[in-house]
């Protein structure tokens, strides 16, 4: 079958042959449909995050990925079960984070992420994986089945938010999503129902089609050259939620200075190194004086992708048709892969739902 892998000391993916994989007992064999694309694959390739299998010169990529049941092999799923498989897997069997159901929550080394680091992805044909870890869909999802994993990750971080904040009255009315990426993008509309009032910032300049996709829901964009994140409070207004979704991170501090009194950022962006200076002092003050938190957040679990299920079911086919601005066979994989203005979010597609 052929799968999508980048190779130890390449910086583009290519096509190559593997055997379809057999389901070991409690797996089931999925028929790939569509795998999505996003930040952290650009940096896996980049070799910036993760990397391949222990021994191995190469990694599948892809861990957005939807498909079809095509061999239950004795799980409680059925042929034709449409399924979107979790991330992360146990490296040496299971752990105490994967048997309480918080892979999320493992920290390094005692998980692998399919398609990121340590494990094969789901860029192929045909993928296997333990039924505890296939989410099913309902089949009307199958096309956009591939958005529940990064929908999951808003979810988680809304979630954990909100925790941090559950130990008083909280009634937060401003969000402000910081980025304007596929993650970014999905967060505001996941944020949509929630919030009064809801800002997408991004350094963009009109016309931009992540613009129209901001506005189309409602929300304002900010624009970081005119309006800096430090600035959010003065031009607009003090945020009760902060969602940084871009890896710039000085957005992670500043994001302190957004937050009205009470107020909550979650850091999802995956920086390099970078040193620079902050006003330590004040921060610190702003943290404490104004009852501020801050949470990181990385990956999500079961439970986050069911919350996405519903969210994503209650997305409007046009935000939809508006952010997936391409969805590619694998004979013009490489158009997935884009990295320009014009790219918002891409999938690659083995396989329709109908060929069943
Ligand atoms: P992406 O498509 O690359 O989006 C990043 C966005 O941030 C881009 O739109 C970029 O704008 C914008 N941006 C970058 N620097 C900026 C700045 N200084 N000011 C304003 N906007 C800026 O990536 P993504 O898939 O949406 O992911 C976003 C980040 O989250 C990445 O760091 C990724 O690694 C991370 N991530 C984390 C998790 C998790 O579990 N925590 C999950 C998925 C992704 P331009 O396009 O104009 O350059
Ligand atoms: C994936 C997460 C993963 C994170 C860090 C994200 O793009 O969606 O599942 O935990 O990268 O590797
Ligand atoms: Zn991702």
């Amino acid at each position: 079958m052929n799968v999508i892998a980048v190779y130890e000391g390449a910086d583009e993916p290519v096509v190559t042959e593997k055997p379809r994989p057999e389901p070991a007992a409690g797996e089931a064999l999925v028929r790939t449909l569509r795998v999505g694309v996003d930040g952290t694959d650009h940096e896996v390739i980049a070799g910036e995050h993760g990397g391949a299998p222990e021994g191995e010169d190469h990694l599948v990529l892809g861990h957005e990925a939807v498909g079809v049941v095509e061999d239950p092999n004795d799980t409680p799923f059925a042929v034709g079960d449409v399924v979107v498989p979790t991330v992360r897997r146990p490296p040496n069997g299971a752990n105490e984070y994967f048997a309480r159901g918080e892979p999320d929550m493992a920290p390094a080394g005692e998980y692998h992420e399919r398609g990121i680091v340590g494990a094969h992805g789901f860029m192929a044909e045909y993928f296997t994986s333990p039924a505890e870890f296939l989410v099913e869909i309902p089949p009307a999802l199958a096309d956009w089945g591939f958005l529940v994993e990064p929908v999951s990750i808003a979810a988680k971080a809304i979630e954990h938010a909100h925790a941090s904040r559950s130990a008083f009255h909280w009634d937060p009315e401003s969000a402000l999503v910081l980025g304007n990426g596929s993650l970014g993008l999905l967060a505001v509309a996941t944020l949509d129902e929630a919030f009064d009032r809801i800002y997408c910032l991004g350094r963009r300049e009109r016309p931009d089609p992540t613009i129209d996709v901001i506005e189309s829901l409602g929300a304002t964009y900010v624009n970081s050259n005119e309006t800096p994140v430090s600035s959010v409070p003065a031009a607009y207004e003090p945020m009760d939620f902060v969602v940084e979704a871009t890896g710039h991170a000085p957005h992670a501090f500043e994001t302190i200075e957004a937050l009205a009194p009470n107020g909550v950022g979650a850091l999802l962006g995956v920086p390099g190194d970078w040193a620079f200076e902050v006003d330590g002092g004040r921060l610190h003050r702003e943290f404490v004086l104004h009852n501020k938190a801050l949470v990181g957040s990385v990956n999500s679990g079961y439970e986050h992708f069911e919350t996405a299920v519903d969210a994503l079911s209650r997305f409007s086919a046009s935000f939809l048709d508006d952010l997936v601005t391409g969805v590619y066979g694998i004979d013009e994989f490489e158009a997935a892969f884009a990295d320009d203005d014009t790219t918002i979010k891409t999938a690659v597609e083995f396989g329709s739902y109908e060929e069943r």
